[in-house]
């Protein structure tokens, strides 16, 4: 009995060639483990293909509902956007279904596992990264960065193997999806000049063909966890599912993106993610009525650390787990509803309340019932001003007399010909 591999299954092309790759060039008996995240796809077809293709078990675990919980949920709380513009979706999918493919291995009695992951994306190394925490005895395989098969290859291959390769004409992109949202790359993307045509979209309608009437949904918010759409209460996932689909009517989640990828390289990606916007924008708002000034400023420090942890696959991290005391502790006052319009294309925070509020009624208004102590400013401004006033007396002349910086003193010219003629 040769030895086993549980690879990670999509039905796809790749991962259907991998099985016979892995079968042939390994000589090792295959297990595939197909997860929902929440794709669209039917999971039993893929389930039967792979039981088509000769392997020795075909797993499918429904995993959205420890997605929304562990994954989707904390990095809201966290208010999670890499580059302040990608609610990492497919990022946030990987450490999970690394886990998954770690406790399949373990059941199986696997001595590896494989994922069909290029050599140049952001997902080999979360799903590697996230094996090494979790399970560092396993050997990884990568069928598709290693066999250097062209696509034309690929399908010569598996029409010689006996795979299926479906007849729908080849779209020229790259997407993947889940709860949390799409992503679509390649094609005419690649020239980010280019704006992209309207066939990558297929959760958002353009803003042109939206409701003319706005829509006003309340979202309700308790510990920094989403709970209320209106007045339904819905599990994670409905709610989720609810929010793309009417974030998906009204224009809004749309993201263009030119993103930094932990390879090195720069790569124009697009994304749909209407609940990801709505819901962060909607938890950002009840922030702003329930923390205080400064932890929001060091919570967006937070934020854009752990942002950059989740898209570069430390999620198996100390440093994730300490950043995450500190989102977890800020949370216990993120309780409240917010009122969001809809409206052709764009989302717009219009109203906000918490029995937690900071916000003061008789210290903000301007109309009678004033609490505000208008005196106190004075003597503020004054000890405010006392460091501007000394240093103003002692060095106003040299700071703001008129006079322009000259930085050849910090900029060198070029060094080389002084060095040279140095040794003369
Ligand atoms: N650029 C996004 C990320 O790194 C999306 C990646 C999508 N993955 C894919 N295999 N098409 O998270």
């Amino acid at each position: 009995m040769g030895k086993k591999v549980v690879l990670a299954y999509s039905g796809g092309l790749d991962t259907s060639v991998a099985i016979k790759w892995l079968q042939e060039k390994y000589s090792m008996e295959v297990v595939t483990l197909t997860i929902d995240l929440g794709a669209t796809k039917e999971l039993s077809k893929v389930k039967e293909k792979a039981l088509r293709l000769g392997v020795r078990s075909a797993h499918v675990i429904d995993a959205r509902e420890p997605f929304v919980r562990y994954f989707i949920f904390p990095a809201l709380q966290a208010g999670a956007m890499y580059e302040g513009v990608y609610p990492l979706a497919t990022a946030l999918g990987r450490p999970l279904i690394a886990k998954l493919l770690a406790e399949v291995a373990e059941e199986e009695g696997a001595e590896a596992v494989a994922h069909g992951c290029t050599g140049k994306g952001n997902d080999q190394v979360r799903f590697e990264l996230s094996l090494q925490a979790l399970a560092p005895h396993l050997k990884v395989i990568a069928p598709v960065r290693e066999w250097g098969m062209s696509r034309e290859e690929e399908i010569e291959y598996a029409h010689a193997h006996g795979i299926p390769v479906e007849a729908t004409k080849k779209s020229p992109y790259s997407t993947d999806e889940n709860l949390w949202g799409r992503s679509i790359e390649c094609g005419v993307l690649e020239d980010p000049w280019q704006e992209p045509p309207e066939e990558v979209f297929q959760w958002i309608k353009p803003p042109e063909e939206t409701p003319r009437e706005p829509l006003i949904i309340e979202i309700g918010i308790e510990k920094g966890i989403p709970f209320r759409l209106d007045n339904k209460y819905l599990k994670g996932i409905e709610l989720i599912e609810e929010l793309n689909r009417l974030g998906g009517l009204h224009g809004v989640g749309r993201i263009d993106h030119v993103e930094n990828r932990v390879v090195g390289i720069k790569s124009r990606e697009i994304y749909e993610a209407p609940a990801a916007i709505l819901l962060h924008k909607a938890h950002r708002a009840l922030e702003g009525m329930v923390l205080a000034k400064e932890a929001m400023r060091f919570k967006d420090m937070v934020a854009s650390q752990y942002a950059d942890i989740v898209y570069n696959g430390q999620w198996f991290s100390a440093f994730h787990l300490d950043l995450m005391a500190y989102v977890l502790s800020t949370q216990r006052v993120v309780t409240g509803v917010v009122r969001i319009k809809l409206s052709r294309g764009t989302a717009t925070v219009v109203g906000r309340k918490s029995p937690l509020s900071l916000y003061k009624y008789d210290l903000a208004t301007y109309e009678k019932g004033d609490a505000f102590e208008h005196k106190a400013a004075e003597g503020f401004i004054k000890l405010q001003g006392l460091p501007l006033k000394t240093q103003s007396q002692i060095q106003g002349h040299l700071l703001f007399g008129h006079q322009e910086i000259d930085f050849s003193s910090v900029l060198p010219p070029k060094l080389v010909p002084l060095l040279e003629k140095k040794g003369d």
